[in-house]
């Protein structure tokens, strides 16, 4: 038998993205086309995602990267066997235009529609890309999440932890945007940082010490304001060394909040041979945070996925093959009146 074929359709920040994903019979997936549109000269000068301009640059862009992975894949919308566009959560204009635009083609062909939750299709893309078994752990940081979730199954999660204030990537961008540097501020961030000394400023490590495993990140930023502004005007010596300094008490506070997390899975699930941490998200691309969780795992005997960035960012494959997941699982398709949502957990 042929492998199933979905188009996948992913709207809910600043990228515009559409993808053909497999599932062969074993279970693999394969990647036929993945087309991804950033917005991010739109939103640059704002230093920030604006909303409005990110749903009418879907508008404008989507139907072309729709045609784009059709065309790439060599197949038209009547040869998939369904369509899935994520519904939530995100910003409700660019859900709204993508989830539209599925409903409109699976409509149109008469395919069953899969309405998709942007956090599964994090939690499921180390599946597509390592073929990993259930059950694993899953560390989301992006601009808009930070999110430890056991994975369990598809549609079966547990959320072990959350940020009660900031997103890591949020974190990064407003101390960038503090320091005078260019949005995003994440890589602009951990460039300065590699001329830094990560000694000089003893940043606060929220959390740390407690057995709930949430995350906090909004004081690490008041404390590196304050910092700025008590050494004005900044060398960049000074931004150098608050960026590695910044680093450092993330790169700490992940430690043990990690590291709990793992020591927590391992007490669910003691006979598991290879338990796995899987990491998603826009931070994952950041070398110091890797190189923790790196030696995290190595220490508690965990495998460390770290999908290519391209899979860890916003992307459409991501959503197609949660769409895939879902239909192999047997569970229902959704109906053509569903609707999106600005929140939706996991
Ligand atoms: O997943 P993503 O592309 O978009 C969403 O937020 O959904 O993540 C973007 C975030 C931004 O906050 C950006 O500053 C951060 O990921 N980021 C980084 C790095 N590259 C991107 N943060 C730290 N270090 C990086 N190298
Ligand atoms: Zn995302």
């Amino acid at each position: 038998t042929r492998p199933l074929r979905i188009l996948g359709i992913e709207t809910s920040c600043d990228e515009t993205a559409a993808s053909v994903v497999l599932r062969h019979e074993n279970g693999s997936g394969e990647i036929v086309s993945d087309v991804v549109l950033s917005q991010l000269e739109e939103h640059s000068a704002f230093g920030g995602v604006v909303p409005e301009i990110a749903a009418r640059a879907h508008v404008e862009a989507l139907d072309g990267l729709v045609r784009q992975a059709l065309s790439q894949a060599g197949l038209t919308v009547h040869d998939v066997d369904a369509v899935a566009a994520t519904s939530g959560p995100g910003l409700i204009g660019g859900l709204l235009v993508g989830l539209m635009t599925g409903k409109a083609i699976a409509m149109a062909a008469n395919k069953p529609l899969y309405a998709i939750n942007h956090l599964e299709g994090h939690a499921l893309t180390a599946r597509l890309t390592d073929g990993l078994e259930f059950p694993y752990l899953m560390l989301l940081v992006s601009g808009g999440h930070t999110q430890l979730v056991l994975v369990k199954g598809v549609g079966d999660y547990e959320r072990w932890g959350t940020t009660i204030d900031d997103a890591l990537g949020e974190a990064f961008d407003k101390t960038a945007k503090l320091l005078g540097l260019p949005y995003p501020g994440g890589p602009a961030v951990e460039k300065a940082a590699r001329a830094g000394d990560a000694s000089r400023f003893d940043f606060p490590r929220p959390l740390v010490g407690e057995s709930r495993l949430d995350f906090s990140f909004s004081g690490l930023k008041t404390a590196v304001r304050q910092a700025a502004t008590a050494i004005q005007p900044l060398s960049e010596q000074d931004i150098a060394d608050i960026c590695a300094s910044f680093q450092r008490a993330i790169s700490r506070t992940l430690k043990d909040r990690i590291g709990r997390g793992l020591a927590r899975f391992q007490e669910r699930y003691p006979t598991l041979q290879t338990p796995a941490l899987v990491v998603a998200g826009g931070v994952a691309a950041n070398q110091v945070l890797r190189a923790t969780l790196q030696e995290l795992c190595d220490h508690h005997r965990f495998r460390f996925i770290a999908p290519p960035i391209r899979l860890c960012t916003d992307n459409a494959a991501m959503i197609a093959w949660a769409g895939l997941e879902r239909m192999a699982a047997g569970l229902p398709s959704d109906p053509i009146s569903v609707a999106p949502r600005s929140r939706w957990p996991l």
